[in-house]
């Protein structure tokens, strides 16, 4: 009987093991997990044929050919971003993700691999609104979690604030006139304009970002690996080529 009991509980607690692991998802070692948010034309967007494409996703290609591994994509909300890296969920978060002082309390960034900052899209007929200055009183789209809804938040009042999960939405938004405004990274809203048209950028770029890959501070070893590979393809020429397939 002993045994028997001995036995059960063996059997009990490898089991609840193996679910345990299985809820925090196993992550293969052959592969790397990419989390990115692929509402972000050029660094990530969906193409054609629905797959994840753009600027960040040849980079971490090249981080994962490095590795002498196989790239998976994890398409995800933006503000879950660092929470999926913490919880091993992904390897890697490339989402032209700003290096914030906020952001290095959570997670740890590569060397920037590239300049951006924050303009204002509004309607090809705006005359109005000519700077972020011109904006109080006016309704204002940002996406969640983004250093643009930050921007937002410490200058209006969040009654005058539309968060989406999806910029893209936003945009449609401010094609019907639901919102005045749109605050985002410059080269994505330029992106937005030739695809979508009918709006504009006004008052030129109000804030200095850097865009940094980010990784798990219990990875260390990824993230040197991950500045190495930028070194090796900016020497290369290889990062040059992708500025030129993607700007
Ligand atoms: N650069 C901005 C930030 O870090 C926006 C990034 C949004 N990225 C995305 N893939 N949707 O907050």
């Amino acid at each position: 009987m002993k045994k028997f009991f001995i036995y059960a509980v063996l059997c009990c607690t490898i089991f609840a093991l193996v679910v345990t692991s299985g809820c925090a998802g196993p992550k293969e070692a052959d592969k790397l997990v990419m989390g990115t948010n692929a509402d972000f034309p050029p660094f990530e967007f969906r193409n054609e044929d629905n797959e994840v494409d753009g600027f960040d996703v040849d980079i971490a290609k090249a981080i994962a050919e490095a590795l002498g591994k196989e790239l998976v994509i994890e398409d995800m909300e933006f503000g879950g971003l660092t929470q999926a890296l913490n919880s091993n969920r992904i390897d890697i978060a490339v989402a032209g993700i700003t290096i914030t002082d906020e952001r290095l309390l959570e997670v740890d960034f590569s060397e920037p691999y590239h300049f951006a900052g924050q303009t204002v899209v509004v309607r090809e007929d705006e005359e109005e609104i000519k700077s972020v200055d011109d904006l109080d009183g006016k309704i204002v789209a940002v996406q969640l979690g983004t250093t643009g809804d930050m921007e937002a938040e410490e200058r209006f009042p969040v009654e005058n604030i539309r968060q989406y999960n999806k910029i893209n939405e936003g945009f449609l938004d401010l094609a019907n006139k639901r919102v005045d405004a749109i605050i985002i990274d410059v080269p994505v809203a330029e992106r937005y304009i030739e695809i979508k048209g009918g709006c504009k950028t006004v008052g030129g770029v109000f804030t200095e970002e850097y865009f940094g890959i980010a990784v798990s501070k219990e990875n260390p070893e990824l993230l040197e690996e991950v500045d190495r590979v930028l070194a090796d393809l900016k020497e290369s020429g290889k990062f040059d080529e992708f500025i030129n397939k993607w700007f």
